[in-house]
């Protein structure tokens, strides 16, 4: 929630912030705003909506040229979304600006002493205090803007990452971080910070990850962290592994779409590099001894929405595997109701961008227990991994679209690499059949292919259905998530009411929102090997169609049984049950990313939502 950007260098810092600015969007759209240094004085832009908003205000109301520069986009916590609650934030003297993504927790008793010493607060926001702290701050410390900034920071509770320039110090931008994202990029004679790297990633790759209770002066040739208290403080280099083009929409009309065609790719890059020549598996970054893989009594999922949706799916797969008891919790729940944990419970933290505070909170709870912590994620360089035991990345590439997509299908793959390699190491299953089960998967980047080449009808029916009312998804087993995961998608992106559920529960409630011409999607598994589940929920869809809704059925290939049940047949290729919702998932994700085109909204960053939600 909320983008941050900071540039010192050579070049004109608002063309670097608002560029960077551009492609941290997606973490917030109720405002932005700039600030740079120019002479002896500061001079800010900022304008509520998108950014679009402060450029056109940008275009007729020019900054004057400068090198040092800080950016802000919002997505508002304290305050209403407009112009006087944008960031950057002033001091009273005008002399320094900030910047600010999380809460202050304390603001409250902040403001009031400042109101109590006289000072003028114009905003809302929690912000405006630190700015007003600063200001104060800076003459006791000689002016040294990080060290008034390591001071503040000690009086703040709560989550933050803070950015600010000052007049004074015109080649210097400090930065300072607490449970929230900060991260530097280090270029040649310019040097920059960000909520996440691709907000720099046009300039250079070479990048450092701030720890916590840590500030960052950067000048155009330097680099100073320390600890909150003025300590040096260790840093963490690292080199990111993708270019600017991978956080472009590449011809694409929006990132969505680009997202969901990158699905095979993704996929294949998640099972890259981790099947050995025996075709066993071999998780070289898994920093957990077979030893205490085998300790292992209970494992525990945390992830919260699309990522809470893919441990849903990977419980099916661990128990199977592994036979070793898994629950799968959001992690908003998880620390408030007091979970049995001990050493022996693995706890399995789930998250694309690695911000989730939700996440981050009840990962720290369960080590807090003893437990050991294993990250799946996707982004470098944030809090969550570095706190865990152990890590496994996705590899799916920047996520940009705030709708999850190819970040759900890959992060099911690596939840069932975890599975596979827990029973690899623990004996559940022979060899042979790991080795089998890997080929399945390894064969899925070609069949979520062979998927996206056939879901023009899908289009078709999103287009049909733009005026319904409602959307009802039911499936069963691992087919249940993925109606969950469609409901989701169809919520955030086409703002109607849509829910998923488990089809053996319809008759326990449900079924009284069945209507005439009511759309229910049924998500059907593989009829291969007499499934019961397959048998039950061909019933459930009569069940269905018997009241008059409508049903769209998934099914697969030359899946009969379903035809004369179906209004319409969506059909993904042949799979075993596992693997089954890196296919159903596709055409869910196409159906809620057409039906929002259709209704004319923004498919890359729905209303009143933020892509990385660092706010509990
Ligand atoms: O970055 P994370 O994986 O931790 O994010 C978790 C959820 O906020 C995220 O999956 C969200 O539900 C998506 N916008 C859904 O499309």
């Amino acid at each position: 929630m909320c983008g941050i950007v900071g540039y010192v260098g050579e070049k004109q810092a608002l063309t670097v912030v608002v560029e960077g600015l551009r492609r941290l969007e997606y973490r917030g759209y109720d405002s932005a705003g700039v600030a740079v240094v120019c002479g002896d004085r500061l001079e800010t832009r900022k304008k509520a909506g998108k950014l679009a908003n402060l450029e056109v205000l940008l275009g007729s109301d020019p900054l004057p040229a400068s090198t040092t520069g800080i950016g802000h986009t919002r997505w508002a916590t304290h305050g209403a979304p407009n112009d006087v609650n944008a960031h950057p934030h002033v001091s009273e003297d005008g002399r320094i600006a900030v910047i600010h993504n999380g809460i202050i927790e304390n603001f409250a008793e902040l403001r009031a002493e400042l109101a109590a010493d006289g000072v003028l607060l114009t905003s809302e926001t929690d912000t405006e205090v630190v700015a007003h702290l600063l200001a104060a701050q800076s003459p006791l410390v000689g002016g040294d803007l990080a060290e008034a900034m390591r001071q503040v920071c000690r009086r703040l509770e709560g989550a933050f990452t803070l950015v600010a320039i000052d007049s004074e110090q015109p080649n210097l931008v400090v930065g300072a971080r607490r449970n929230s994202p900060l991260v530097v990029g280090r270029g040649e004679g310019e040097n920059f910070l960000a909520s996440d790297v691709s907000a720099f990633i046009a300039y250079t790759r070479e990048a450092i990850e701030l720890g916590q209770d840590q500030v960052v002066a950067l000048t155009p040739e330097s680099i100073v962290v320390t600890t909150f208290d003025g300590e040096p403080a260790e840093i963490s280099e690292f080199t990111v592994t993708w270019d600017a083009s991978a956080a472009e929409k590449g011809g694409y009309d929006t990132f969505m779409l680009k997202e969901i065609a990158e699905q095979p790719r993704a996929v294949a890059d998640t099972l890259r590099g981790r099947i050995g020549r025996e075709g066993l598996l071999q998780l070289d970054e898994m920093r957990l001894g077979d030893v205490e893989l085998r300790e292992i009594d209970k494992i525990i999922i945390i992830a919260c929405g699309t990522a809470y949706h893919a441990g849903l799916i990977a419980k099916y797969a661990i128990e199977h595997w592994t036979r070793i008891p898994c629950e799968v919790e959001l992690a908003s729940e998880f620390r408030y109701r007091d979970p049995i944990l001990d050493r022996q419970t693995l706890v399995v933290a789930i998250s694309q961008s690695v911000e989730t505070m939700d996440t981050l909170m009840a990962m720290r709870h369960a080590r807090e227990q003893g437990s050991r912590v294993l990250a799946i994620c996707n982004t470098q360089g944030s809090t969550i991994p570095r706190e865990s035991d152990a890590v496994l990345y996705t590899h799916a590439g920047p996520e940009v679209a705030v709708a999850s997509t190819k970040a759900f299908l890959t992060q099911v793959v690596a939840c069932y690499l975890v599975a596979l390699y827990l029973a690899q190491v623990r004996g559940n299953k022979f060899g042979d059949e790991i080795v089998a089960i890997l080929r399945q998967l390894s064969d899925m980047p070609q069949k979520i292919d062979l998927m996206l080449d056939t879901v023009e009808p899908v289009r078709e029916l999103a287009r049909a259905f733009v005026h319904a009312r409602s959307v009802l998804f039911i499936g069963r087993h691992v087919g249940y998530p993925v109606a969950l995961e469609g409901a989701l998608k169809l919520k955030e992106l086409a703002y109607m009411h849509a829910e998923g559920f488990a089809a053996g529960e319809l008759k326990h409630g449900p079924i009284a929102l069945l209507e005439e011409g009511l759309p229910v999607i049924v998500v059907v598994p593989s009829p291969r090997g007499r499934s019961v589940i397959h048998e039950k929920i061909v019933s459930n869809i009569q069940e269905v169609r018997a009241r008059g809704a409508l049903t769209i059925v998934i099914a697969e290939e030359g899946d009969e049984s379903v035809t004369p049940y179906a209004d319409h047949i969506i059909r993904v290729p042949e799979c075993p049950t596992l693997m089954q919702p890196l296919l159903a998932t596709v055409p869910l994700q196409v159906f809620a990313c057409e039906m929002a085109t259709a209704k004319g909204h923004d498919v890359d960053q729905p209303r009143n939502l933020a892509k990385s939600v660092t706010v509990e």
